[in-house]
């Protein structure tokens, strides 16, 4: 397996979207992997020996770290390279600064492989990562940033396609939550205090957290779907007028709802109600565009039934839909007091994570990878066929798990006896629940047996091939 790495100016850039596409299916597996071993630690504390750098408090952030950033961050960059090529018909914006995001990327995941078990971290959640290496990230995102603004500065295309606004408006973002977040004073190499404290520390982590969920893993993942729906289905977006409202809408409705995260606490009662409002005002902009990306499908709704990755891109968005309609919900303060603290927040998590981030992710690696070798189609669509029925019971048997394990946990919490002592104590809500975090292991070792799966046929797929850039084609065409 070689890489060809075109001079001329007249080739895409696919090297790098390559070395991206290919991390991601490895960064899946692991982050994965460190996923099923908390869930198995939930039900068998002692599992890893009680030996400390394994322990639940550090593999969890390693957890989220790895699936969000290396994951989820490693497929946004192999997609949005290879997106905002093509729909600009140009190559991407200096190759070397390309390059270096890529390796420096992946060193950023490597230091958070390693400082994150060693029990390093700034205690922010989603932002754990200790000030050097926030410094690498700043560096990182800019050039990413000059990458991909730049190649829309050379476009040879009048019109920006709508998928490159999404991934525009996720770059900027992040930059701006990454640096406001993170302001912190270093004590030395490896600990930093935050230059907020109290009750504004805490706004100021959900603004950043809520819209790492907002930017990271929704309006990025809406600029994927916005190209690889209509490119699998084979027909234009359902109406593009509605993807641009969807845009606009989106973009500035997330902005405000980063209070829902901190109902019932010190923050002053009117932000915790502004949280609400436009938390339920949300919901309009992300069903708008789940409607947009399903009713693409018309005329073609007969290729569901044979096309295992168009199955994936739909499905992810049913649970895009499912899981913004759930956050609307759990963001009014009564529902909030059942869920919050609870496993319904984990099963609201993962229908987001597992069922959209994690299905339009493989799907679109599906149809990238191919493309990359100069193939239509991955080695095995059975296999791919196989990877979809046993990725979405996994999704099911762990979000169904986790709402039944959270509502009877709210449930045992809030139950009185007459004369006001508690029902349960708190040991027995956690006894009740064991059953339901071994469902949620098995649905865990559904998904991931699915992305081993995915790897051996990327592997079968590239085995021999040589990846290529290919000529940019005269004639507009995405
Ligand atoms: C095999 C797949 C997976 C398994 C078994 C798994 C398991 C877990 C477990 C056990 C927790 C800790 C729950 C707790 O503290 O009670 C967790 C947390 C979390 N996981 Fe996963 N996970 C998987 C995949 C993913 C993926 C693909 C993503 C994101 C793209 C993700 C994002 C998260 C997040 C954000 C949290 C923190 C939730 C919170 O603090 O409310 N997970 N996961
Ligand atoms: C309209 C869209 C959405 C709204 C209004 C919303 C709302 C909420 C609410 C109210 C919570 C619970 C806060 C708490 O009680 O602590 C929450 C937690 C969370 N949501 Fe959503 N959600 C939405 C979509 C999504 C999507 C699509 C994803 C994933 C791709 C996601 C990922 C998360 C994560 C990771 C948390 C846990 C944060 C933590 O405590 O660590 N949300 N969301």
């Amino acid at each position: 397996m070689g890489i060809t790495v075109g001079s001329n100016q007249d080739t895409f850039n696919y090297k790098v979207v390559s070395q991206f596409a290919m991390v991601t299916v490895l960064w899946g597996i692991v982050g994965m992997l460190v996923g099923l071993i908390i869930a198995a630690q939930l039900i068998w504390p002692e599992i890893t020996f009680n030996i400390p750098w394994l322990s639940f408090g550090r593999l969890r952030p390693l957890h989220t770290n790895a699936v969000i950033f290396a994951f989820g961050g490693s497929g946004l960059f192999a997609a949005s390279y290879y997106i905002v090529q093509r729909t600009c018909q140009t190559r991407l914006f200096c190759d070397k600064l390309a390059a270096f995001t890529f390796w420096g990327w992946q060193a950023v995941i490597v230091l958070a492989a390693v400082t994150l078990p060693l029990g390093i971290t700034s205690s922010k959640e989603y932002a754990e990562l200790e000030w050097p290496i926030d410094l690498l990230i700043t560096v990182v995102w800019v050039a990413y940033a000059i990458v991909f603004f730049g190649t829309i500065i050379q476009r040879k295309t009048k019109h920006i396609y709508v998928s490159n606004w999404f991934f525009g408006a996720y770059i900027l973002v992040i930059a701006i939550l990454h640096i406001f977040n993170n302001l912190e004073m270093p004590a030395s190499l490896w600990k930093s205090y935050s230059a907020y404290s109290g009750v504004q520390d805490a706004m100021v982590e959900w603004w950043y957290g809520h819209n790492a969920v907002g930017f990271m893993l929704t309006t990025s993942f809406l600029g994927m779907m916005y190209y690889f729906i209509p490119k699998e289905a084979e027909r234009p977006i359902y109406s593009y007028r509605l993807s641009v409202v969807h845009f606009w809408a989106l973009t500035f409705t997330y902005m405000w709802a980063g209070p829902h995260h901190l109902q019932h606490t010190s923050l002053p009662d009117w932000t915790q109600s502004l949280g609400t409002v436009f938390s339920l005002i949300l919901l309009a902009p992300s069903w708008g565009g789940m409607i947009n990306g399903i009713m693409t499908l018309s005329g073609a709704w007969y290729k569901l039934r044979t096309d295992p990755i168009l199955k994936f891109l739909v499905v992810a968005l049913s649970f895009y839909g499912m899981s913004t309609f759930e956050g609307s919900m759990m963001s009014i303060k009564t529902v909030n007091s059942l869920s919050h603290y609870t496993d319904w927040t984990i099963g609201h998590v993962h229908s987001g994570a597992l069922g959209w981030v994690g299905m339009i992710t493989i799907g679109s690696l599906y149809y990238l990878i191919p493309r990359l070798v100069g193939q239509k189609d991955m080695y095995s669509t059975r296999w791919i066929e196989l990877h979809f029925w046993i990725a979405t019971i996994g999704v099911v048997l762990y979000i169904a798990a986790m709402w039944i394990a959270g509502v009877m946990q709210g449930l045992m919490w809030r139950a009185f006896e007459p004369d006001g002592t508690l029902t349960y104590s708190f040991v027995e809500s956690v006894k009740a629940t064991y059953p339901f975090y071994v469902i949620r292991l098995v649905g865990g070792l559904c998904y991931f047996a699915g992305m081993l799966l995915m790897a051996y046929n990327v592997f079968k797929t590239v085995q021999g091939k040589k990846f290529v850039n290919p000529p940019i084609p005269l004639t507009i065409q995405h």
